[in-house]
């Protein structure tokens, strides 16, 4: 019988995850082959072994089983569809795209259309396979609560009238929905999308963010209580060594996920 390997995966995308996924397919070529790779005209060499292709039609010419999004919410919005469409599954890392109702419901629309697949790896956040079970029962509260560096959070909407630079001690400076949240602060949108998608939606879910002066990494700790129990799961993230604002887990959460799709045990 034929197995279909290896998957053919093709990356929009040549930055620091891209550079991991890269890496780990090429140790496994009887699994894993990547056929080429998206990227932006500012991205002239290709991160691995891949050809770069300047659109997606091109990308698609090379008859990937799997399009994996690791560039930003933006390519997931401008390519989502159109992969899906073509019955192509579409894995995405950009996972706060689905923080926007319309664009969510566009790309649950192609995947229906294409009979193709939506994947969504756990990315920087730890407990989401527990809550993913959890909440095919009841499930009465989420929550998240995310601690960053006062810098990290530079920038967003949400903190446009805290002098982040003068904070002494731990600061809440959101207390809200995940919807809100990232609206507010996009670069958190990424764990808030993540944590709803598998629990209580974008509104039921609840978030807390924290500038902390002593804090040396990002760390996302998620809460949850229901039919199944309580579940609490802290994850302290080292950044990646080219991206520090990108978690390294995040990158590896793509490759079990590969490795998930593609190994003779998957757990
Ligand atoms: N789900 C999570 O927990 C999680 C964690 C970390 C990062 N992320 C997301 O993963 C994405 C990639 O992170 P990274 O560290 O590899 O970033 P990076 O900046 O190192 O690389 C991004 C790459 O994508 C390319 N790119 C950007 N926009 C593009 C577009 N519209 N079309 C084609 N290519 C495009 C860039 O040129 C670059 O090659 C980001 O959106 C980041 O927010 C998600």
């Amino acid at each position: 019988m034929d197995s279909g390997l290896p998957l053919k995966i093709a990356l929009i995308g040549n930055g620091s995850i891209a550079t991991v996924v890269a890496h780990h397919c090429e140790g496994a070529p009887d699994r894993l082959h990547i056929v080429g790779a998206l990227g932006l005209p500012e991205d002239l060499t290709s991160v691995g072994q891949h050809p770069l292709v300047q659109d997606l039609s091109a990308l698609l010419a090379e008859m990937p089983d799997l399009v994996v999004e690791c560039a930003a919410q933006e390519a997931a919005q401008v390519h989502g569809t159109a992969v899906l469409d073509s019955g192509i599954d579409l894995m995405v890392i950009s996972v706060g795209a689905f923080a926007d109702p319309i664009l969510h419901d566009r790309l649950e629309t192609a995947a229906v259309r294409g009979k193709a697949k939506i994947i969504i790896p756990a990315g920087a956040l730890a407990g989401l396979d527990a809550l993913g079970a959890a909440a095919l029962d009841t499930l009465d509260y989420v929550s998240l609560t995310t601690r960053k560096p006062p810098l990290s959070w530079a920038g967003a909407p949400g903190v446009a009238d805290i002098d982040l630079l003068a904070l002494r001690g731990a600061t809440t400076i959101f207390e809200g929905t995940a919807r809100e949240a990232a609206r507010r602060f996009p670069k958190n949108a990424n764990v808030a999308a993540a944590l709803a998608l598998s629990g209580l939606g974008m509104d039921a879910t609840q978030v807390t963010l924290i500038a902390d002066p002593q804090a040396s990494r990002n760390s996302h700790q998620v809460e949850a209580r229901g039919a199944f129990g309580r579940l609490s799961a802290t994850i302290e993230a080292e950044p990646s060594p080219d991206n520090p604002k990108t978690s390294y887990i995040a990158s590896l959460s793509i490759v079990r996920m590969l490795d998930r799709l593609t190994a003779q045990l998957a757990n």
